[in-house]
């Protein structure tokens, strides 16, 4: 087995983020506030189900242990299950995530978890039905509520919710959040605006940072735990009188990429180092056959020699990262 992905700064790299698909059928105000829109990506060249497991044995070779499933969203390909069954082949795979906007799981959970996928993610940016449909452009509030019940019931033990804090439109929402998740194993994490090439105007006017949730949260007696080497990047915080938990992703914070621990795939093939990089290396001459398994890591390897120290958003610099829909966040 190829050594463990280690960059110049000592980090190790435990979590793949693979883009499946750059459509979405959301119009988030924050992310495709105009919707969907092909851009020369014609559909049929996203990834297939073979290049997807030859791009996780490879990561998994090199030390992977986590894959998260992002788009877009990642369950509008038809071959979503055949394409969770493909990455759990290899056993090195633990954990297989996915991220999704919620609005197939009451349909299609069950027949996720019984091909093997081990942890969700939705996102639900309000839990007052008129905001989220004001935030999403889809009134699709109760089906991704009851999206998070079946969750539960095809046997999750948790579900973790992703909100990106906006100010004046979900950071008054703290009560309302805390009182759903105090009998709910939730994870119910904030995430602070990030500035995207295409959501400057935005950023500037609704960005609003966690330390304002952190402040509320420590002074009512919630306590932060220790993360493990393979979780996300969220600070977590919890309370005894709480089923779930808080968690803040807090991009703009000093020393936030210290411990990042994840690479990412983008839906055609590209490796990038990071989320808001420049560029991405092709992986995809390679995916083609078996044959190539070691040419792939080695290339895998190589480029992680270049990886930048962290993201350069507190420059106003966002890379090619016009917005998060083509990479997962
Ligand atoms: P867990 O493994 O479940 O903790 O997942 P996660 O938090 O890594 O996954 P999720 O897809 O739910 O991520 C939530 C959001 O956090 C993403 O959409 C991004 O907006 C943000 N995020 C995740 N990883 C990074 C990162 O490396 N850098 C930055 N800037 N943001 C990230
Ligand atoms: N800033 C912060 N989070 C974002 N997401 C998408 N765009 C942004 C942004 N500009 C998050 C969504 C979802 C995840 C896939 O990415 O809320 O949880
Ligand atoms: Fe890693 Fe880039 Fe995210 Fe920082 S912004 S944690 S370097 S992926």
């Amino acid at each position: 087995m190829a050594s463990q992905l280690t960059d110049a700064f000592a980090r190790k790299f435990f979590y793949l983020r693979l883009s499946i698909t750059d459509v979405c059928n959301f119009r988030c105000n924050y992310c495709l506030p105009d919707g969907y829109k092909p851009h020369g990506v014609a559909n049929k060249s996203f990834l297939n189900v073979d290049e997807i497991r030859r791009v996780t044995r490879a990561f998994a070779a090199l030390g992977t242990e986590k894959v998260r499933l992002t788009g877009g969203e990642p369950s509008l390909r038809r071959d979503f299950p055949e394409i969770i069954a493909a990455v759990r082949e290899n056993a090195a795979i633990r954990q297989l995530a996915v991220t999704t906007n919620g609005y197939r799981l009451a349909r299609d959970v069950q027949q996720w978890r019984d091909a093997g996928l081990t942890a969700v993610n939705v996102s639900v940016d309000s839990l007052d039905a008129r905001q989220f449909h004001a935030i999403t452009g889809q009134d699709k509030f109760r089906q991704v509520m009851d999206g998070i019940d079946a969750t539960f019931a095809a046997g999750f033990t948790k579900v973790k919710v992703n909100t990106v804090l906006m100010r004046g439109v979900n950071s008054h929402e703290l009560e309302t959040f805390l009182a759903w998740i105090k009998p709910r194993p939730i994870q119910l994490r904030f995430i602070e605006l990030m500035e995207t090439g295409d959501g400057g105007e935005l950023f500037r006017k609704y960005h609003i940072s966690g330390t304002t949730i952190r402040d509320q949260l420590l002074q009512r007696g919630w306590v932060r735990q220790l993360s493990g080497r393979s979780d996300g990047p969220a600070q977590v915080f919890c309370h005894p009188d709480y089923e779930g938990e808080i968690g803040l992703i807090m991009p703009y914070e000093k020393d936030f990429c210290a411990t990042c621990n994840r690479l990412r795939v983008s839906s055609v093939g590209n490796l990038h180092l990071c989320l808001f990089g420049e560029g991405g290396i092709s992986l995809r001459d390679l995916l083609a056959d078996d044959a190539q398994g070691e040419a792939l890591e080695a290339r895998i390897s190589s480029a992680l020699a270049q990886k930048k120290q962290t993201h350069f958003l507190h420059d106003g610099h966002t890379g090619i990262t016009q917005n998060l829909s083509w990479i997962g966040g």
